[in-house]
């Protein structure tokens, strides 16, 4: 069993210590640090999934995308969604992502999330297409920029695809 539930303050020197140690890979130090601060200005919401008070994952809910795609629709991001290696294929993305759209289905008609091309994000890939998350229609994006045909680009975290689902039936 595991909860879902939005990060309170004070809570930055835990999740980053259980991040670091269990995810298999690091944040930058000071990353939930600066995502509470932005919480508490209502920028950001950060939800947890936990187990009794262990830190199973997590997502970050940026209510103005730096993605002008959805910025100028006013459509809300999902982001950094994370679940730890050892407690994937059990529904706690799925939980995470519930929530997130809850919360979006307050404030916004559509929520926005994006992906990686390549095999790491292969499971995320899966995951939003089969929840209804369709591409935004914008094509390619590399960091802010739109990918342009004919052009060449690396193969990166920073090539991402954005998709959106309306939220009506929720
Ligand atoms: C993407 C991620 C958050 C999914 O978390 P999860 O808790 O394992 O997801 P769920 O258990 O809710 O999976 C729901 C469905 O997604 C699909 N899915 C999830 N992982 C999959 C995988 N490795 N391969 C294929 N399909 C997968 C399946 O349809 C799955 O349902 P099923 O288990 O009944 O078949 C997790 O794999 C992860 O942290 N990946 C690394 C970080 C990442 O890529 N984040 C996304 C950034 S855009």
């Amino acid at each position: 069993m595991f909860t879902i539930r939005q990060a309170g303050n004070g809570e930055a020197d835990w999740l980053q210590a259980s991040f670091d140690e269990r995810m298999g890979w690091t944040k930058p130090p000071g990353y939930f640090a600066t995502l509470l601060e932005r919480q508490a200005r209502d920028e950001v919401t950060l939800l947890l999934a936990l187990d009794e008070s262990s830190y199973l994952g997590h997502c970050n809910v940026v209510w103005r995308s730096a993605y002008a795609g959805f910025r100028d629709r006013s459509i809300p991001e999902t982001q950094d969604l994370n679940v730890r290696p050892d407690f994937r294929r059990r529904g706690i993305g799925s939980a995470l992502l519930d929530e997130a759209e809850q919360r979006i289905a307050e404030r916004a008609e559509f929520a926005g999330i994006g992906f990686g091309l390549y095999a790491d994000y292969g499971a995320a890939q899966r995951l939003y297409i089969k929840r209804g998350y369709v591409p935004d229609g914008r094509g390619l994006h590399y960091g802010a920029h739109p990918a342009v045909a004919g052009e060449t680009y690396r193969v990166d975290d920073d090539l991402v695809l954005y998709l959106v689902k309306r939220l009506g039936n929720l």
